[in-house]
């Protein structure tokens, strides 16, 4: 605790690193993949506007405890959720926060991996070229192609998953902290190129009216409750990724400053990304509402008719998977903290282990594309039962806890030591987490039970 100045796992060497990896974790499949299809299958602007509050009033204050919760307690996070319990002089079973967000961890990364390979197999597919003058036609059935064979996603799910692996065996400084210090500044780069592309496809403005105009007769309570939960997804906030990251943090490194970085840098790429695609869209009368497909159905005709398209598509596969990597290294990181910390493993044996199990749940998402797709519960297939328990349910949920621990659980004295914020910016930060987030995450969660 306020003693430990390093955790066991070593350290980021200063706080560029740290804010690059937890960038790395925050920037991934959710801003790139995942935020537009769901804007998509959710209207357009007003869930937008939703995400966006869920943002700046959960997001941003949550990170800022998790970091926090982390940096304090210098473990995995159970384990720190352990120490700092013990501290607060509050009840030992908030460690169980802790195992929650290792298995919300382990459930996202087990089909995150197989949406990740399927950007492997697209790359394969921009380096032959195949994309090249192709139709929407074409473009659609390139993506059904493979969404019916489970042999190909399956390998590509196997590639991802020992990539990721092999990341986290190297540890904090040799693994990620390197990699991420250039590919970041390019996806930025290369998503400019894309809008660019997108402002010259004739339908721009429909594109962006979609995007901006919010029309909130088009969202109801699981629209809200989708947007609020990709708000936690796409900060990696609610299951300890961000909080053992935070537990490689140097003391002294201030971590409001850090959040809002973190926070605007990650919604600038989620919505650039949706900047380039629907343009891209409403130009070829493809669908918006057309689900996980969604930009391997629109980005490929862009790369297929720009010039340099080439060039363009090789790169931005190579780094949406790299976005995708440095997210899926902080979704398992957790898990192998605490195997290395409890049992006896080294980092080799303890990645192995976790990465194994996770292929393996995620064979069976790979199936819910194909053979298992109409294998059903609460009427979603496999695929879809994971993301709707994990993003909308263990995240929020996890993050409010984060709040209630960091608001109510812990002295006050100890969160001013660790935060060091003036007092009126420390005010407005615990009346949102010791009021706003709670009770913003139980009004939505009673209004899709109709309770409200
Ligand atoms: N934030 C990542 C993304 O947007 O792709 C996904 C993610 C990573 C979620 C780590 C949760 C997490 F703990």
């Amino acid at each position: 605790m306020t003693d430990k100045t390093q955790s066991i796992h070593g350290q980021w060497s200063s706080r560029f690193a740290f804010i690059l990896a937890a960038t790395g974790s925050a920037v991934g499949l959710g801003n790139i993949w995942k935020f537009p299809y769901i804007t998509g299958e959710n209207g357009g602007g007003a869930f937008v506007m939703v995400y966006l509050l869920c943002v700046a009033a959960l997001g941003i204050p949550i990170m800022i405890a998790e970091i926090m919760l982390g940096r304090r307690g210098r473990q995995s996070p159970i384990n720190t959720m352990k120490s700092l319990a013990a501290e607060a002089g509050a009840d030992p079973r908030w460690h169980y926060l802790g195992w929650c967000g290792m298995l919300a961890g382990f459930l996202i990364l087990a089909y995150y991996s197989v949406i990740a390979g399927w950007a492997l197999a697209y790359l394969v597919k921009a380096f032959f070229g195949v994309f090249m003058n192709s139709n929407a036609e074409e473009i659609k059935r390139l993506f059904e192609n493979l969404m019916e064979s489970p042999i190909q996603q399956i390998f590509w799910h196997t590639v991802f998953m020992v990539l990721t692996m092999h990341y986290v065996m190297r540890g904090v400084q040799n693994g990620l902290e390197k990699a991420v210090h250039f590919l970041m500044p390019a996806l930025f780069v290369i998503l400019i190129l894309l809008v660019a592309y997108a402002m010259s496809s004739g339908a721009y403005e429909q594109g962006m009216a979609f995007l901006f105009n919010p029309d909130f007769s088009k969202i109801d309570a699981d629209a809200v409750l989708t947007a609020m939960g990709h708000a936690f997804f796409t900060l990696s906030l609610g299951m300890g990724a961000i909080m053992v990251y935070g537990s490689y943090l140097p003391n002294h490194v201030s971590i409001a400053k850090t959040t809002f970085f973190i926070a605007g840098a990650d919604t600038v790429v989620a919505l650039l990304a949706g900047i380039a695609i629907f343009p891209l869209v409403f130009a070829n009368n493809l669908e918006a509402s057309s689900g996980p497909g969604l930009i391997f159905q629109t980005l490929p005709l862009a790369f297929g008719h720009m010039g340099g398209g080439w060039l363009f598509g090789l790169l931005f596969f190579v780094l949406l998977i790299f976005a995708a990597l440095s997210s899926s290294i902080s979704l398992i990181e957790p898990a192998v903290a605490w195997l290395v910390e409890n049992k006896n493993l080294d980092r080799r044996q303890a990645s192995i282990w976790s990465g194994s199990a996770c292929w393996l749940l995620g064979v069976g998402v790979v199936f819910s594309f194909n053979i298992w797709s109409e294998v059903k519960l609460f009427d979603k297939n496999l695929f879809q039962l994971l993301d709707y328990l994990t993003a909308n349910l263990m995240l929020p949920l996890g993050g409010v806890a984060i709040a209630i621990f960091a608001g109510w659980m812990m002295k006050q004295s100890h969160a001013e030591q660790e935060l060091e914020i003036p007092a009126e910016g420390f005010k407005a930060w615990q009346f949102l987490i010791k009021y706003v987030a709670p009770a913003a995450v139980f009004l939505v969660f009673l209004h899709v039970l109709g309770v409200l």
